[in-house]
């Protein structure tokens, strides 16, 4: 991002560079003034010229140096299609299969044109999806400040157990897709064989988890609850199955980023059939849901466990 340093501006040309620069800027774009000393006067003057149509951000609040980004909105854009809105959050698709909303083939309609067609009330589909909204975001927040044991058993039971159900029918899917289309896509026909992998090594990382990691980071949480006394595990250090549990998801990443490449994003091609687009939209949550359950070991439950472990073991 491009930083005006002010302070090398003559004072009476300072103000008008400043808008000269912010007028030129495309919506969305944004750069850094640098200064020294707060640039307030010059808050307060956009707000009166430009009004509403700017974020300012301080990067540094002196003493010596102040440094704000400046940053200019996009102008209004057309609403999101339901489409859309499940691309940029998978738990909307709940909503609207609820409502009988059809986000796949009729997903290029707004909110509004497709609660009209069907006669739905759609303050009350906004109601529901701001309703997920706020609901990830506390789940998310929480996290943090579980009990590892109860973290643990949630990531069994929500991460492990959806990766559980999802790998069989994305198994014969993919093998479908990839025999139909892998002609005209061959591309659908690595995603196959990647997902075949990944699958596999889930399966037996999983089973690692559940029966000698998770188990064992359990009994730390409750002998820190209850002050109990904790044994060594055979295993050594906890920091020895989570290093090992690090590069196998580092692994599957991989596989996963690749899979994504190759798709496009997930993007279905023109002439792909149902099963091809189902294949992709599945491939994509699947990926989310992982990404999601990933954070929770590597940034959350493994240090917490390790730092656990030192605290009642030495
Ligand atoms: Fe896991
Ligand atoms: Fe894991």
């Amino acid at each position: 991002m491009e930083t005006l340093d002010v302070t090398q501006i003559e004072p009476r040309l300072k103000h008008p560079v400043i808008f000269e620069k912010f007028d030129s800027l495309s919506g969305g774009g944004a750069f850094v003034i640098h200064n020294d000393h707060d640039p307030k006067p010059l808050y307060y003057q956009m707000v009166a010229e430009r009004g509403e149509t700017f974020d300012w951000e301080y990067l540094e609040e002196g003493p010596e140096i102040w440094e704000v980004k400046i940053s200019k909105h996009n102008p209004k854009r057309e609403p999101l299609t339901i489409g859309e809105l499940v691309t940029e959050d998978f738990r909307k698709a709940e909503v609207f299969s609820k409502y009988g909303l059809d986000f796949c083939c009729g997903g290029a309609k707004s909110l509004k044109e497709a609660c009209e067609e069907k006669g739905i009330n759609e303050k009350e589909v906004e109601a529901a999806l701001t309703e997920v909204e706020s609901q990830a975001k506390n789940r998310q927040q929480d996290f943090n400040s579980w009990d590892l044991d109860f973290l643990a058993d949630y990531i069994l039971n929500i991460h492990h157990k959806y990766v559980k159900e999802s790998v069989t029918m994305l198994y014969e899917v993919s093998g479908k897709v990839a025999s139909v289309h892998g002609e005209n896509h061959p591309e659908v026909i690595r995603i196959a064989s990647l997902f075949e992998t990944i699958a596999k090594e889930l399966d037996m990382h999983m089973q690692k988890e559940e029966t000698i990691l998770f188990p064992y980071i359990k009994k730390l949480a409750v002998a820190k609850r209850e002050t109990t006394r904790m044994e060594p595990a055979p295993f050594g250090s906890v920091e020895n199955p989570i290093r090992m549990m690090e590069a196998e998801h580092v692994a599957v990443g991989g596989s996963f980023d690749e899979i994504n490449r190759l798709s496009n994003g997930y993007a279905s091609p023109e002439d792909a059939c149902s099963s091809y687009r189902a294949l992709y939209a599945k491939l994509d949550e699947f990926e989310q849901d992982l990404h999601q359950h990933i954070h929770l070991e590597n940034n959350i439950l493994f240090p917490k466990a390790i730092q656990l472990e030192k605290e009642l073991l030495g």
